[in-house]
């Protein structure tokens, strides 16, 4: 029997990447999914696997409004709120950046990091009170050190952390509020339009890719099934229903290396 049988999700970043594997791994593990997809046409291969699909930005609150209450039209109601849509900054040094692009940068990747989660957070609420249910986001090795993304990557991954804490103190007792934190994996991750990187995709560069495995204690970049475990346990209540206000780290030893 599934880990997560009668679980109701949603999962926001899912059309590649980590949220496609945590989409994946629910579905296997009985839960009932709605995916939160920012482009139409990663809908169709998430619909044929049975998900439920909400297109839109997560930076606007109507689509986590909009992904509660499909959760709640499809299966009832709503367990886990997973926010782990997120843009990447390329390691892109502040100083390199004219004054307009920290501006325009810093809002499209807090918009997307923190706001995004925020909003899902916030949305979801209701019905996770209802359901004593939690918020599980995607973290970072970067919300714990430096080094894991520019000065806006990282400053955004250590306001989610914050979020979390905050979070989990302010929707305790009846919902939990918790993180996972990968490091470097290997996926598609690209930054944002205000530094011209809409079109960038992290594991393109097998140079970047063979750096950051050289740092890495475990010997290798991750990809999206290391972590999975992870959000199950997380969104297991009967597994972790004592947990919250954490940040699960899954970085292969990168944090405690430097
Ligand atoms: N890849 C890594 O090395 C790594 C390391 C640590 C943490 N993370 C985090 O993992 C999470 C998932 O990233 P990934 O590596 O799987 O990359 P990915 O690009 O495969 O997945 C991110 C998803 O977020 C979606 N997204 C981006 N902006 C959006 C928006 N405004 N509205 C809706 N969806 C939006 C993208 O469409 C994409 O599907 C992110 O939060 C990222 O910061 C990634």
């Amino acid at each position: 029997m599934g880990r997560l049988v009668g679980c109701r999700a949603v999962v926001t970043g899912a059309g590649a990447g980590i949220g496609r594997a945590v989409v994946r791994r629910y579905l296997a593990e009985g839960a009932a999914v709605v995916a939160v997809v920012r482009q139409a046409d990663e809908a169709a291969a998430l619909e044929s696997e049975g998900c439920a699909v909400v297109v839109g930005d997560v930076a606007e609150y109507q689509t986590a409004a909009r992904a509660v209450a499909a959760a709640e039209q499809a299966y009832g109601g709503l367990d886990v709120y997973v926010a782990n849509a997120g843009l990447w900054d390329f390691h892109k040094r502040a100083e390199r950046q004219t004054p307009q692009e920290l501006a325009a940068a810093f809002d499209e990747i807090f918009a997307v990091n923190v706001k995004g989660a925020l909003y899902g957070a916030h949305a979801a609420l209701a019905a996770l009170t209802t359901s004593l249910g939690s918020v599980i986001v995607t973290g970072s090795n970067a919300s714990f050190r430096a080094g894991g993304g520019g000065a806006l990557y990282t400053a955004s991954k250590f306001a989610l952390r914050g979020l979390v804490m905050q979070l989990a103190k302010e929707f305790a007792p009846k919902v939990r509020v918790n993180g996972v934190a990968p490091g470097a994996t290997d996926t598609g991750i690209s930054g944002p339009a205000a530094l011209d990187q809409r079109e960038h995709t992290m594991n393109s560069d097998p140079a970047r890719m063979a750096a950051m495995a050289a740092h890495i204690p475990l010997g290798r970049v991750s990809v999206p099934d290391d972590h999975v475990s992870l959000y199950v346990l997380l969104a297991a209540r009967a597994e972790s229903a004592y947990v919250t206000g954490a940040m699960l780290l899954s970085d292969g030893g990168l944090t405690i290396s430097v």
